[in-house]
């Protein structure tokens, strides 16, 4: 247990097992889409780690972009609005596009994006997440590509925030905060 500042931190998921599911997922894609080009589209911020990482891990052709949504403010609370703050560079017609998100917890934020994507016609739209909250679903939305399944915890680092701190942490942490 970590203590910075009155928030205290559990390591949920270890830097290692994180590469290695990491690794696994990008082979999953490779077998899946091979002798293709696939589009990864990161959700900002969150996403920006878990994509670095699995774009390089993926034997094929690709490229990427990014799309920058708010569902949340500054707190732990979901406002359920979903709101397109950067839209993607360019055009998804015709392409292989897998979304990439950090997690995937009540659903609201994928079934948004999984609407205004399937609209621009992607040839295929796949959903690769990190992490999966499944307990909190609000929005009945699945991963074809899951990481790891967690329990109804806040959990930060690899990307993921809280306040927009502790994205840089290697390993996945539990953030607990002490009652005001
Ligand atoms: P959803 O729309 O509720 O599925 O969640 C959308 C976004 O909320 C995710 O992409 C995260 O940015 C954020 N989020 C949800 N759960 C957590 C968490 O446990 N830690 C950090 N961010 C989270
Ligand atoms: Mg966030």
């Amino acid at each position: 247990m970590t203590e910075l500042g009155r928030e205290k931190l559990k390591v949920l998921i270890r830097r290692a097992a994180i590469q290695k599911r990491v690794r696994e997922v990008a082979h999953q894609i490779t077998k899946d889409f091979k002798g293709q080009r696939v589009h990864l589209v990161g959700v900002l911020k969150g996403a920006c780690i878990f994509l670095s990482d699995l774009v390089r891990e993926i034997s094929l052709e690709t490229s990427i972009d990014f799309i920058a949504v708010s569902s949340y403010g500054k707190d732990k609370q979901t406002s359920g609005q979903v709101r397109v703050l950067k839209d993607l560079d360019s055009s998804i017609e015709g392409l292989n596009v897998i979304l990439v998100e950090d997690i995937l917890d009540t659903g609201l934020t994928l079934n948004y994006l999984l609407r205004i994507l399937q609209q621009r016609k992607p040839s295929a739209l796949r959903v690769a997440a990190l992490l999966d909250k499944p307990s909190r679903r609000i929005k009945e939305v699945k991963g074809d590509y899951v990481g790891f399944t967690i329990p109804n915890e806040f959990v930060v680092g690899y990307g993921l925030d809280y306040s927009e701190r502790y994205r840089n942490l290697k390993d996945v942490c539990i953030i607990s905060l002490p009652p005001d």
